[in-house]
């Protein structure tokens, strides 16, 4: 019976494209681990150049990370780290951080952090910097 096939079809197509949108968001996908060691590898290629993991200001005016999550929770950081520029629009504490920068630089929208997983494994990595 061609047409039932043809509903079966469309109806297994719908399936994958829910379950794709609903595995966009990492923090409720079961398989998801958050792990500190492939945050800490996208700090030593991303984040380094303008942070250091101490409480030291880096040569570029950027804020030492450690003890940030006594600063922010882990939802302030999650939106912060997608895009600083647009939490900055809305919330009051990313605006103050984001013009805090002595010589006027603000942190750009990060192409590793617009993906949720990555954003996870670094806040699972800034939660060791204690
Ligand atoms: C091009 C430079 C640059 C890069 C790369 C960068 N940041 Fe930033 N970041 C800044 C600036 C500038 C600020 C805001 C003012 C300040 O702290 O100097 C800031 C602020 C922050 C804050 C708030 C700090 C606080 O104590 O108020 C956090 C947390 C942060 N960045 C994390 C990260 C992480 C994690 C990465 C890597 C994924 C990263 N940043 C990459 C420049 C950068």
């Amino acid at each position: 019976m061609p047409i039932f096939n043809m509903f079966y079809i469309i109806s297994l197509l719908l399936l994958s494209i829910l379950a794709f949108a609903e595995g966009e968001s990492a923090s409720e996908s079961p398989s998801f681990q958050a792990s500190a060691e492939r945050g800490q590898k996208i700090y030593a290629s991303v984040c380094i150049h303008c942070h250091k993991l101490t409480d030291e200001v880096s040569a570029v005016g950027g804020s030492g990370l450690q003890g940030v999550m006594m600063r922010y929770n882990a939802d302030w950081l999650n939106t912060w780290l997608a895009s600083p520029e647009s939490f900055a629009k809305v919330n009051i504490i990313a605006r103050k951080v984001l013009d805090a920068n002595p010589y006027g630089l603000v942190m750009p929208i990060l192409p590793d952090m617009t993906n949720e997983h990555k954003r996870l494994d670094m806040i699972e990595f800034l939660k060791t910097l204690k």
